[in-house]
């Protein structure tokens, strides 16, 4: 996993993901910290495999690394954080040794990883899009932060699946 290891260590995201974590200090639930980032990781690598899709486990592992990467953007000017995610992967993905193929893939998952439209997708895409809603331990939430929470219960991980 070089690749992956190399975007660990990438000065950019390194910046992003503490000038995200400054502004979630007082966040309770649903941070986009590297806990979260790397469960979406390992989830979306069970999904592959499960799902026999065949892909590179180092595409899922940068897709999941990367993909709210935009989020201090997002609390900094109000651009939707998958869409400046997408602005920022590349460089990132470039600089690790993705290919452009690669990095369009990878780039593109970043992109519609809030899309529902990609939620039954057997791909990159709706692998990212299901592990990241899957990873969120709504199961261990109390109840007062429960009722915080914008997601309808339908869409709560009750249960834990993975
Ligand atoms: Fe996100
Ligand atoms: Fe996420």
């Amino acid at each position: 996993m070089d690749r992956v290891d190399k975007i660990l260590q990438h000065e950019t995201f390194r910046r992003h993901l503490a000038e995200i974590r400054k502004r979630e200090t007082d966040r309770k639930f649903g941070k986009h910290d590297l806990s979260h980032l790397l469960d979406v990781a390992r989830i979306g690598e069970i999904l592959n495999l499960e799902g026999g899709l065949g892909l590179d486990r180092e595409l899922v592992y940068a897709a999941a690394l990367l993909h709210d990467i935009g989020r201090d953007v997002e609390y900094e000017n109000g651009t939707e954080h998958d869409l400046a995610g997408a602005e920022i992967a590349p460089e990132i993905l470039r600089d690790c040794g993705f290919d452009p193929q690669e990095t369009e893939q990878i780039t593109d998952a970043i992109r519609s990883h809030g899309d529902a439209g990609a939620a039954g997708e057997e791909s990159l895409r709706g692998i990212l899009y299901r592990a990241d809603k899957a990873s969120r331990p709504c199961f261990a939430c109390e109840e007062d932060v429960r009722r915080e929470c914008r997601w309808s219960d339908e869409k709560k991980n009750l249960k834990i699946r993975y």
